[in-house]
């Protein structure tokens, strides 16, 4: 039906065209002001109004977008349209634009086909239509583009194959078809596109090995092939090409040692990233001879060994990204940044490093943004210079081994929205001066044998959305300032203290909290009606307390309630029929309370496994994997 259609318009725009006079001034050749009305009529959306001046009142040279040629008068040498939020498909007639060197209709959303007509334009230099939604293959003859020097079809939704015919394209300095859904193998003749500069692949389909040829490429400087599904391993010649810049392999299954040939013959090398592939050795110490060196993404590898210590010569080093291998280190790396004056982020997460801190953090810029050396063997005290790294805004050192208070220096550390001190060995008091984080959007301090009261101070960090303070040894009262903060959304973890008192009525202020952990504490008292506004929670633990009355009425309005552990408390009366009404409840635990009467029929009580019950005064009824009796009238 639409080709149909398309006819129709066809002959209309035809019998058009023919029909109007154009001044005499103008009137060289027809060809092109047809081609471009046919363009114009193929494009459904034109927000901004570009396509506006294409009008017959105008010559086509002067519609906006159009450039002509000089020499041969009415033919069009550039189509320039980016970024006018143009909604509709390329028209086959951009064929017969045969003067066109440049065609720029990047950012706007053209769908449909490239027409394999493009191929046609012989004269054509640069092709980017990047941005758009373009689908099916990458035009086959596309190769017969002997002049093409930059051919860019980035983001869009092309399939199918890299054609080896793009080898042929020997002009090509620019070849970029990253964000697509392109497979197959990366043809070896690209490697015959000696003059190409960049060369973006990345968020593809690729699969296969990394073509040895592609190490011809000597004049290269981008080097973009992440996430893809390639494998094998990075030949060897590719680190060796003098003008690399950046180099990205990162997000694919490649292994090999390809570090060992960093460093040799690369010295412009600016970001070389190769994170979560299957790569192995050691990092070696020639990769210092990388002078401009200032990013390194080598996370999610199998990596071993030490970090080499010249690193810190690296004096351009902005990101270093290395957690997640096997690495082995006493932080003597971290030391020899001294003179990195540019490190704005470390990442050494899941790795073997052992040592202490002090020396090693006493040497970084001030500069620094985000340190993460979670799950390593870290051991000692948290140094106070870390009160001098003003800017830090992330902070994890969960899971090591650190002893010892936290400093109150880290207060001043107002740009902080992450900090994850959890399951280490810290003692003492969780610091008041914490309340100066004004910024904190997470806190992790769980695990640890902090003692005394919960600061009431952190009551000022209003943008907080996950507090975990659970598993210490803190004492007192759950304060009221930490359940006003209605930030609070992802988690409120207090869970496995001591704390007491009840449960302050301003628990109604968390009206964006997904879970509160309260269990195993000693609080006491009743569920406030108030939890009746905490809407969206989907996790109410308030286990192994000493919480009394009925199950509240309060609890209904909770729709959302997928786990709700009340067991080992003193709560009494009647399973409240309403519980079996919360259609998402998947796991209730009641056991262990004074609870009494009939089980309520329907939701999750129809699922034995999902309700526990056990260990109560006068249960009955229910399905028979609850084992109770059965009720002796259903009227008591
Ligand atoms: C216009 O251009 C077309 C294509 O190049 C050519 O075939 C035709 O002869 C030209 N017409 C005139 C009047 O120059
Ligand atoms: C035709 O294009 C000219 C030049 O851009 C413009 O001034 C005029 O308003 C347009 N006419 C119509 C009917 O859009
Ligand atoms: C893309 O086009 C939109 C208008 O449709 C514009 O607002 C945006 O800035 C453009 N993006 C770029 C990167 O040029
Ligand atoms: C222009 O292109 C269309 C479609 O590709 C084709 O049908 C037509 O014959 C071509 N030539 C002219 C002069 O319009
Ligand atoms: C791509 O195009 C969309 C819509 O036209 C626009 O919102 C977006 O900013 C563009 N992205 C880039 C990277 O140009
Ligand atoms: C590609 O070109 C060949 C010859 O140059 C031609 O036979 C074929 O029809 C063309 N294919 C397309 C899709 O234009
Ligand atoms: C590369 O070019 C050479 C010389 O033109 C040619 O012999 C060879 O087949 C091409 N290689 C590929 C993989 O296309
Ligand atoms: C790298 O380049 C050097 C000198 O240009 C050369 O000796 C060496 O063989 C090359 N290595 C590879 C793997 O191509
Ligand atoms: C830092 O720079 C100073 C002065 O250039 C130099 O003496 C020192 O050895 C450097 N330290 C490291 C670890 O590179
Ligand atoms: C901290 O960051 C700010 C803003 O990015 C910057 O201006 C300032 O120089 C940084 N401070 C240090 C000590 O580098
Ligand atoms: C931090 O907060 C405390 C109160 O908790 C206050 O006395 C102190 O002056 C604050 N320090 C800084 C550096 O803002
Ligand atoms: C229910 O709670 C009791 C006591 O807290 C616990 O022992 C039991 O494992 C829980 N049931 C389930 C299914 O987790």
């Amino acid at each position: 039906m639409g080709k149909h259609l398309f006819l129709i318009l066809n002959s209309i725009l035809l019998w058009w065209w023919s029909s109007i006079t154009i001044s005499k001034a103008y009137s060289q050749n027809q060809t092109d002001r047809f081609a471009l009305a046919f363009l114009k009529n193929a494009i459904h959306k034109d927000p901004f109004g570009v396509l506006s001046s294409w009008n017959d009142s105008t010559h086509h040279c002067e519609w906006q977008g159009v450039l002509c040629s000089k020499r041969h008068l009415g033919r069009v040498t550039s189509l320039v349209l980016r970024s006018q939020g143009l909604d509709g498909f390329l028209s086959p007639h951009v064929g017969n634009l045969s003067f066109l060197r440049v065609i720029f209709l990047q950012n706007n959303s053209f769908h449909g086909e490239i027409p394999p007509q493009i191929s046609n334009l012989l004269r054509l230099h640069v092709l980017i239509l990047s941005n758009n939604s373009f689908g099916g293959p990458i035009p086959s003859n596309l190769s017969r583009c002997l002049n093409l020097e930059n051919l860019n079809l980035i983001d869009n939704q092309l399939v199918g194959r890299i054609h080896s015919d793009l080898g042929s394209l020997t002009r090509l300095k620019l070849l970029g078809l990253s964000r697509n859904r392109l497979v197959g193998p990366i043809s070896r003749s690209i490697g015959n596109l000696s003059l190409l500069q960049q060369l973006s692949l990345k968020d593809n389909v690729l699969s296969g090995g990394i073509p040895e040829e592609l190490s011809r490429l000597k004049r290269l400087t981008f080097f973009q092939l992440a996430s893809n599904k390639l494998t094998g391993e990075v030949p060897a010649g590719i680190l060796n090409i003098s003008d690399i810049i950046l180099f990205s392999v990162s997000f694919n299954q490649l292994r090999g040692r390809f570090l060992n040939d960093v460093g040799t013959a690369s010295p412009s090398l600016y970001g070389l990233s190769a994170q979560n592939n299957l790569f192995t050795g050691t990092i070696p110490s020639t990769l210092s001879n990388v002078i401009g060196l200032e990013e390194l993404y080598l996370a999610n590898n199998n990596f071993h060994g030490p970090i080499p210590k010249n690193l810190g010569r690296l004096k351009g080093l902005y990101t270093i990204e290395l957690g997640y291998n096997h690495l082995q280190d006493d932080l003597s790396f971290i030391s020899s940044l001294v003179n990195c004056s540019n490190v704005n982020s470390i990442g050494m997460a899941v790795n073997l490093i052992h040592g202490s801190l002090l020396r090693s953090f006493s040497n970084l810029s001030a500069r620094i943004e985000r340190i993460s050396m979670s799950n390593n063997q870290i051991q000692g005290s948290i140094p106070l210079a870390l009160g001098n790294l003003f800017n830090l805004t992330f902070l994890d050192l969960r899971n090591n081994f650190l002893t010892d208070c936290i400093p109150h220096s880290i207060g001043p550390l107002s740009n902080l929205h992450k900090l994850g001190l959890g399951g280490n060995m810290l003692t003492g008091e969780i610091p008041s001066s914490m309340g100066n984080i004004t910024l904190l959007n997470v806190l992790h301090l769980s695990s640890n044998f902090f003692q005394g009261h919960i600061p009431q101070s952190l009551g000022n960090c209003k943008q907080l959305i996950g507090l975990a303070l659970s598993n210490n040894n803190l004492i007192g009262s759950v304060p009221v300032e930490i359940m006003d903060l209605s930030s609070l959304s992802i988690i409120l973890n207090l869970a496995n203290n001591n704390l007491s008192g009840s449960l302050p009525l301003q628990v109604g202020s968390l009206k964006n909290l997904g879970v509160l952990d309260l269990s195993h504490n000693r609080l006491t008292g009743l569920i406030p009606a108030s939890i009746s506004e905490c809407l969206v929670l989907e996790g109410l633990y308030l286990e192994a307390n000493s919480f009394h009355g009925e199950i509240p009425e309060a609890l209904r309005p909770l729709r959302g309630l997928q786990e709700l552990d009340l067991s080992n408390n003193n709560f009494s009366g009647p399973i409240p029929s309403f519980l079996a009404g919360l259609l998402l409840l998947k796991y209730l635990n009641l056991t262990f309370n004074q609870l009494e009467g009939q089980i309520p029929k329907g939701g999750v009580f129809l699922n034995g496994s999902a309700v526990s019950i056990y260990g109560n005064t006068e249960l009955c009824g229910g399905v028979p994997s609850l084992k109770l009796s059965l009720c002796k009238s259903s009227s008591s």
